[in-house]
């Protein structure tokens, strides 16, 4: 889950990384209370959009006073921001800018461990230095059984060449950067523009933090910052019942056990749906090992209540839960469904007590459901099925 940056602000502040003073506004009077709050003086209204580049789209403006804040947001509020349409604004204290810096740690799949980055030529054009100048972007390896320490954000802070009078600062800013990362279960922590007030304070002046969902149970409070609006309301309620469900564009509802073969489904059924007027699939759904009846009906329940799904696939391979138990679960399902399921359901089953399985729901004969052999001919069935 992205957090807007207002959230990454608070996050920042309660690991006592350095932030300034930032307040939520959804209307230029509430800009303007916010402003004042502030003290009155020089304030900056920024988009909060989960999408990089807010400032070069208009997004981030400097006000000098309450009115000037509540002007600024009357402009800003409503913008669309590539695609982003602006219903949030912070409201941030000013800094008088020195420097820019630029600091992010995130994690490194491929070389197993955590990677940070640090330059100090940091700002809104970041991403053109780290192609044209790639050199002016340190890149450092951080151990994930060490963190970053002292030492570890010394080297980064020497790798970067910050200079000799603000280095303990950034490398004390950078661990406590890391404890956000760490303590928050964060697979991203970037700060851009890492700032030198010409005062000599180093503030984060910006944030875009990533929380990893897979430790989503070790935090009940990141619950609270999730955003209502932006979840899809099939996925919210999948997730309530514990199902790992993606809603996608297509009219084929997909249901699989096992991730593996759902992507695999996804793929042989966009590629049926070809010779079919271009059908895609309408979803991931993989409803895991234990294919209960409940399970079965709950998934059913949520790809048949997605409007545009006007066929589904349940594509089940029998492993430790047996092609009969699976087959037992759709025929109650549909019973627990009753006059819920509504549209056409291609069945393929295979693996362990196949016969047992195909033989239980041809004995149950439900109207809505077609059997078929192969994972290639259900595809074709299912993409058929939709597009007639
Ligand atoms: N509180 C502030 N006081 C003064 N200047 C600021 C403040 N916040 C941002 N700025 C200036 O505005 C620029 C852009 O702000 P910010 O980094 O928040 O947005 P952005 O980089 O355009 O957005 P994104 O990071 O989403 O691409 C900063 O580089 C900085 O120069
Ligand atoms: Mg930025």
């Amino acid at each position: 889950m992205d957090l807007f940056e207002y959230q990454a602000r608070d996050v920042f502040e309660k690991h006592g990384v350095p932030v300034l003073g930032g307040i939520v506004a959804r209307t230029p009077d509430e800009a303007r209370a916010a402003a004042e709050q502030l003290g009155g003086g020089t304030v900056v209204v920024k988009a909060q959009v989960k999408v990089g580049g807010r400032g070069k789209a208009g997004g981030v403006k400097l006000a000098h006073s309450p009115d000037e804040a509540a002007q600024r947001a009357q402009e800003i509020l409503g913008l669309d921001i590539k695609g982003h349409v602006v219903e949030t604004l912070m409201i941030a204290q000013g800094a008088r800018i020195a420097e820019e810096y630029y600091f992010s740690v995130l994690l490194d799949r491929a070389e197993r461990r955590y990677l940070a980055m640090a330059s100090v030529e940091g700002g809104v054009e970041i991403e053109q230095l780290a192609v044209e100048r790639p050199e002016a972007l340190a890149k450092v390896a951080v151990d994930p059984l060490v963190g970053i320490d002292a030492a570890k954000a010394a080297e980064i802070v020497a790798a970067a060449g910050f200079a000799a009078d603000v280095a303990d600062q950034v490398a004390d800013a950078i661990q406590k950067l890391w404890v956000v990362y760490r303590e928050e279960d964060a697979t991203l922590v970037e700060v851009n523009p890492l700032v030198r007030t010409e005062d000599g304070q180093i503030v984060a002046l910006d944030g875009k933090v990533t929380l990893d969902a897979n430790a989503d149970f070790r935090h009940p409070e990141h619950a609270e910052l999730e955003d209502a609006a932006e979840t899809d309301p099939l996925e919210a309620r999948a997730k309530a019942k514990n199902l790992n469900y993606v809603k996608l564009d297509g009219a084929v509802g997909i249901i699989g056990n096992g991730a593996g073969l759902v992507m695999s489904t996804l793929d042989v059924v966009a590629y049926a749906g070809e010779a079919h007027g271009g059908v895609k699939p309408a979803n991931f759904l993989d409803i895991g090992g234990g294919a209960s009846a409940e399970i079965m009906a709950a998934g059913l329940d949520i790809i048949l209540s997605d409007p545009q799904v006007k066929s589904v696939f349940v594509n089940v391979f029998g492993g430790i839960t047996a092609c009969d138990a699976v087959a037992d679960g759709i025929v109650h399902a549909l019973e627990i469904l009753g006059d819920h399921a509504t549209k056409p359901l291609v069945v393929r089953l295979d693996g362990n007590n196949v016969v047992e399985g195909r033989r239980i729901l041809a004995e149950a004969a439900h109207p809505l459901v077609t059997l078929a052999d192969t994972m290639d001919g259900a595809a074709a069935k299912a993409a058929e099925l939709a597009n007639s």
